[in-house]
């Protein structure tokens, strides 16, 4: 009624009162005789209905009308529309009513723009797969990292039953799982790619709705590969330190056992003796590496840092090599230039270079050289160890920084190695941002290349 009364147009309003005033003229003109003094009134009387049509109209039509208009369009969704009525009272107020109205509406429009383009920014860019399956099980979303892990593209899989895209057996589970019991669900997957294999977490979460109903299921995926790697070289360590320890803490439980079954030649007893003492000091060493690992990789671990001369640093250590060196009968010979200065952890340093030149010796026959050099260069300082001994064949050079890793067991057993040496060098080395290269030819020799920044950290 009221909206067939506000959309009509002027027009119709002046037509309809010419009507009524042809009415009234109608009805009067049984009554007045003097047609001049009818038409007069007439005159008169539809000149006024024309004035108040227009009050009317301009005051309260219009400006309804307009606020009609202006509301249709907020109802569309166009929150920019605005009333413009400048009377006064009510219907000025009802039209600043929709005006303040159409404001918060646009403001509330924009942040839930915001908000569904953070949450599809979020959604995007996290670090695990994730799908968004609905209460029929059709697929409405997929992320960046799902697509990374799984191929194809977003649209292989929208708009599809999962069970007809997500082919493998764990991921059904997972949803069908999530979706009977209502809770938060979680299976294990390895992923097979072509070059590599990844371990997948796949965790289902229901989705419910105001009124605790099921309206689908969020499905994540975390890629856990370089935990399980972590995990199993964490195994593989325990598994290696035990037998490291066993074999001399056999052989010492073995040979006390004799020594305390009595009644041996005293040269004998001396022999057995020795022994134990050799793998005790074989334990000690182990156990040493061990800590000093353990040292290194804590995390509250930091470079007790020091500026000192390099040569007045290596000097400390060479004596007690040099023993070494010419019990194996190999020739040690050390250049390090005078006034080199280097800000740096001076224990460390000292047991990087013991443990190379240790092994450059117990790896080189007799009569072989070792040679440390060491190159001042500007900011940074080079140093060599070189030797002329065993060598390592190129299938074996990529791992020798592993831990526990030997090219010839027997042998890193009889210099009294532990296998650990050159973890810790390397650790140590790239804890002062240093690198070490490493270049060998077997029966030729092999050269430790060190470089460290003069000013570490
Ligand atoms: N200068 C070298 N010449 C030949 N082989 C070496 C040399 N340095 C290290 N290696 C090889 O690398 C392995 C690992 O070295 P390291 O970690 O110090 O353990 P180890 O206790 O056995 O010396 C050694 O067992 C040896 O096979
Ligand atoms: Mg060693």
């Amino acid at each position: 009624m009221k909206k067939a009364l506000f959309n009509r147009s002027l027009i119709t309003y002046v037509t309809g009162s010419l009507l009524i005033t042809v009415i009234i003229g109608l009805v009067l003109s049984q009554f007045i005789e003097n047609n001049w003094i009818l038409l007069a009134m007439l005159l008169l009387q539809y000149i006024f209905f024309l004035l108040m049509l227009l009050y009317i109209f301009n005051k309260y039509i219009k400006p309804i009308d307009e606020a009609i208009h202006s509301v249709n369009q907020l109802l569309k969704g166009n929150y920019r529309s605005r009333v413009h009525i400048s009377s006064p009272g009510q219907i000025g107020e009802l039209g600043q009513q929709i005006n303040a109205l159409a404001r918060s509406l646009s403001e509330l429009s924009i942040q839930e723009q915001m908000h569904s383009e953070q949450l599809s920014t979020v959604i995007e860019n996290i670090d695990s797969g994730l799908v968004l399956v609905d209460d029929k099980g059709y697929i409405h979303l997929v992320n960046r990292k799902f697509l990374s892990i799984f191929g194809k593209q977003t649209k292989d899989y929208v708009g599809y039953i999962y069970y007809e895209v997500l082919r493998q057996k764990e991921i059904q589970e997972t949803v069908q799982d999530t979706f009977l019991y209502e809770k938060s669900m979680k299976h294990s997957l390895i992923k097979e790619n072509d070059t590599d294999q990844r371990h997948l977490e796949i965790v289902g979460a229901p989705i419910f709705n105001e009124r605790h109903l099921l309206k689908g299921a969020v499905i994540m995926f975390y890629d856990v590969t370089e935990f399980k790697k972590l995990e199993l070289m964490r195994k593989d360590f325990v598994a290696n330190v035990s037998h490291e320890l066993k074999t001399p803490i056999t052989a010492i439980k073995g040979f006390a056992e004799t020594l305390l079954d009595r009644g041996h030649e005293a040269d004998t007893s001396e022999y057995f003796l020795n022994i134990i003492y050799d793998e005790s000091v074989r334990i000690q060493a182990l156990v040493e590496d061990l800590l000093m690992l353990s040292t290194l990789e804590h995390e509250t671990f930091q470079l007790q840092l020091a500026t000192f001369h390099l040569k007045d640093a290596i000097d400390d250590i060479l004596p007690s090599i040099k023993d070494h060196a010419a019990k194996n009968k190999v020739s040690l010979h050390a250049d390090i230039p005078h006034n080199l200065l280097i800000t740096a952890d001076q224990e460390k340093i000292k047991q990087v270079i013991i443990n190379l030149l240790t092994n450059a010796i117990n790896y080189t026959p007799i009569d072989g050289e070792v040679n440390l050099t060491v190159e001042d260069k500007r900011e940074q300082v080079v140093i060599y160890i070189q030797d002329t001994g065993i060598g390592i064949s190129s299938e074996h050079l990529p791992r020798i920084f592993e831990r526990f890793y030997r090219v010839d067991k027997a042998r890193s057993r009889h210099t009294g190695g532990t296998g650990l040496g050159l973890a810790i060098v390397k650790h140590i080395v790239e804890t002062h941002k240093g690198t070490i290269d490493v270049d060998s030819k077997e029966n030729e020799g092999t050269t430790f290349s060190i470089y460290l920044s003069k000013h570490s950290q």
